[in-house]
């Protein structure tokens, strides 16, 4: 994955420096401007069996603020904002890895610098008792729930 460009971003940013899980590594700029979901609307995405994107839907185009091409083929770690804990995705992992259904409150980063709050279900995605790969939707969720896990999210 490419470092974030100063160009891409709006307003005012922070540089934080990530070293995923599979070894590599990327500068990501993050500004506090905040999308809403609207309401009713689900982003959706696949995944093979490393987390890479194989397709999106057009809300998570647009809530990514990336273009579908620079989506597709890229790593689900490519919206991981710096205030999420590395803990709440080893919990997503382990748990559809084991087929069972993962949810979770997941703040993203945009291309833009700027973040969104949804609340995601991951499932595996099983062919002839194989995990063939991933499917996430992802939904608009309350304040309320937005500041309990930004809380909860600070103690991991
Ligand atoms: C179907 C699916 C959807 C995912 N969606 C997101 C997401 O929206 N945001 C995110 O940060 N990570 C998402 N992940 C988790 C990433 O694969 C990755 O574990 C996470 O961003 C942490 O990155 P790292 O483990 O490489 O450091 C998703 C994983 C799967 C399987």
């Amino acid at each position: 994955m490419k470092d974030m460009m100063p160009d891409d971003i709006s307003g005012e940013y922070q540089e934080h420096m990530f070293s995923y899980h599979d070894g590599t590594h990327r500068k990501v700029l993050f500004t506090n401007i905040e999308t809403q979901l609207p309401e009713g609307s689900l982003i959706v995405s696949r995944a093979d069996l490393r987390g890479i994107i194989t397709d999106v839907n057009q809300s998570f185009i647009e809530m990514s603020a990336y273009h579908k091409d620079e989506l597709i083929g890229q790593p689900h770690c490519i919206l991981r904002h710096p205030d999420m804990p590395a803990a709440a995705f080893g919990d997503l992992w382990k748990m559809v890895q084991q087929r069972n259904k993962w949810h979770g409150y997941v703040k993203n980063l945009r291309k833009d610098g700027g973040f969104y709050w949804v609340y995601a279900t991951v499932i595996a995605n099983i062919r002839n008792g194989d995990i063939t790969g991933f499917t996430s939707v992802r939904r608009r969720t309350s304040r309320t729930k937005i500041n309990e896990a930004e809380t909860h999210y600070q103690t991991l």
